[in-house]
C-alpha cells in the first residue's frame, strides 16, 4: 500500500512509520512526504530515507482554497492508498476532503473528544485528568471530530509537567499509530454510524 505522510514539525511519528515500512511484511511503504513549512524537520527525515519530498505553504496563494486545491493535487499525484496527518498542524479544505476524506487519518495527542486542539497534553495537565492518552481518527470537517479508529490510554504521575507528559504520550501515540495504520493498509476497514472496524 501507499502511504503519503503529512507533516509540520518534528517527525517522529513519520520516522516510526518509515521503520515499520523497512519491514516487507509490514504492507506499507512512504511514498512521499508533505508540509506545510520549509522547516518542517520530517523533510529531512523523508529525504534521508530517500523519499520524496513536496512543500505547499498557505502563504504561496491567494486564498485557503486554492491552497488545499494545490495540496489536494500534489497527495494526488502520488495516488496514496492512505494519507497519514503525523503532526501536521493545518485543517485540509474541502476538496482534499472530497478526495481523501475516507482515508485521511490524523493522530492526535489526547483521548477524544476531550481535548481537541493543538495543547491536548497541556489541556489535560490543566484540567487535572489521571489518565491521558493520543487517539487515531479518519478526518472529517470538524476540528479533531472524526471517527476513531483507536485509543490509547498513558497515565498521568504526579508531578507530571507538560513536556513530560508529551513525551510518555508519543511513545504510545507512535506505536498505536504503526500498529493501527499496518491493521488498515493489510485488512482494510469499514466504516459505519461513525463505527470504524479494522480486521
Ligand atoms: C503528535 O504528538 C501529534 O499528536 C501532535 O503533534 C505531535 C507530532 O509529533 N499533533 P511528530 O512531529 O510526529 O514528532
Amino acid at each position: 500500500a501507499r502511504l503519503v505522510v503529512l507533516v509540520s514539525g518534528g517527525g517522529s511519528n513519520l520516522a516510526a512509520l518509515l521503520d515499520a515500512c523497512a519491514d516487507p511484511g509490514y504492507g506499507a511503504r512512504v511514498v512521499a512526504v508533505g508540509a506545510d513549512r520549509d522547516a518542517a524537520a520530517g523533510l529531512d527525515r523523508a529525504a534521508a530515507a530517500g523519499v520524496p519530498t513536496f512543500v505547499e505553504k498557505v502563504a504561496d496563494h491567494p486564498d485557503r482554497a486554492a491552497w488545499d486545491a494545490a495540496l489536494t493535487a500534489r497527495v494526488r499525484a502520488h495516488t496514496p492508498d492512505l494519507v497519514i496527518s503525523a503532526g501536521f498542524l493545518k485543517l485540509v479544505g474541502p476538496d482534499f476532503l472530497a478526495a481523501f476524506g475516507d482515508r485521511y487519518v490524523n493522530t492526535h495527542n489526547a483521548l477524544l473528544p476531550a481535548f481537541p486542539g493543538i495543547h491536548g497534553p497541556r489541556d489535560a495537565l490543566a484540567y487535572g485528568v489521571k489518565v491521558a492518552g493520543a487517539t487515531l481518527f479518519f478526518v472529517d470537517a470538524g476540528v479533531d471530530t472524526g471517527p476513531i479508529i483507536a485509543q490509547v490510554a498513558v497515565e498521568v504521575r504526579d508531578g507530571d509537567d507538560e513536556a513530560a507528559l508529551t513525551e510518555r504520550i508519543k511513545v504510545a501515540e507512535r506505536a498505536q499509530l504503526v500498529e493501527y495504520v499496518g491493521r488498515l493498509v493489510r485488512g482494510g476497514w469499514t466504516i459505519r454510524d461513525r463505527k470504524v472496524t479494522t480486521p
